[in-house]
């Protein structure tokens, strides 16, 4: 599995792969699959923890999630997601959120969801050695402010603002950067104006890499992005063993006749 220089270097070479995980048994397949970089992401607030978005996603719960990545996975690169106003509010408070993921949990690097405000910040967590992965274009966090997951970098003057943002923090250290739900040109222009690797996720085809959201790629997900492919049916093949288990169980099949093994029980247990 890569490190941070090495994912820094793998601008402009080999595709980078991406992708969430929020538990140790799915990040150990994630990691087993060969996925270069595991991101714990605040999507756990839609994904799994039953929220509306990822505004109510406490420190609590992604140092939780983080930890159990990290216990589920050997070497993985595994970058943690930085909470709705974990960050940004005061310096102080953001260094000791994004250090407690690093320190407490084992996360290698944090992402924060960009502004002007994160810029200096940045610099600041990287000078103090937290690898930091910079999100610009559509940052969810911001969904209450926006209206909704609205494509971001449309016209002239927000594209030129995202670019600018996206050189501002690399100049300030960020190691990658994440491009979400942006135009592929603006994507483009992006990926060939940095030196560190874009990974785009409903950003087209030009970055460096992509990312997804697991419940999406194995088709887990009940509802998904119109660019989020899934190359799975894990929901289907859990409906077909749920259905199964509720029939033989209901027509007595199961558990059935045990074959004198309960004494095999009482040692597992
Ligand atoms: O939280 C998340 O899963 C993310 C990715 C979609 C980039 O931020």
């Amino acid at each position: 599995m890569p490190t941070v220089p090495d994912v820094r270097a793998m601008a402009g070479s080999e595709p980078i792969t991406m992708l969430t995980a929020y538990d140790a048994p799915t990040a150990s397949l994630v990691e087993a699959a060969g996925v270069d970089v595991i991101l714990v992401g605040d999507s756990v607030g839609n994904v799994s923890l039953g929220y509306d978005s990822t505004v109510p996603v406490t420190m609590d719960e992604m140092a939780s999630r983080t930890g159990a990545v990290v216990r589920g996975t050997d070497e993985a690169l595994v970058v943690a997601d930085m909470p709705f106003l974990s960050v940004g509010a005061s310096r102080e408070k953001s260094v000791e959120n994004a250090g407690r993921l690093i320190k407490e949990e084992g996360a290698d690097a944090v992402k924060l969801e960009c502004g002007p405000h994160t810029v200096e910040l940045t610099e600041h967590l990287v000078n103090l050695g937290i690898p930091v992965q910079a999100h610009l274009g559509l940052t969810p966090q911001r969904v209450n402010q926006l209206g909704g997951h609205t494509r971001q970098g449309t016209d002239d003057e927000a594209a030129a603002e995202i670019l600018e943002l996206a050189e501002r923090h690399e100049a300030a250290g960020a190691f990658s950067l994440v491009l979400e739900h942006v135009p592929s040109n603006l994507a483009a222009a992006v990926t060939e104006a940095l030196d560190v690797p874009t990974i785009g996720i409903g950003a087209g085809p030009d970055t460096d890499g992509q990312v997804l959201v697991f419940n999406d790629v194995v088709g887990l997900s009940d509802w998904s992005p119109p660019f989020a492919e899934r190359f799975g049916d894990v929901r289907g093949e859990m409906e077909g063993a749920l259905d199964d288990y509720v029939d033989a169980v209901e027509s007595g099949d199961y558990p059935g006749d045990d074959g004198g093994h309960e004494a095999e029980y009482d040692e597992f247990y």
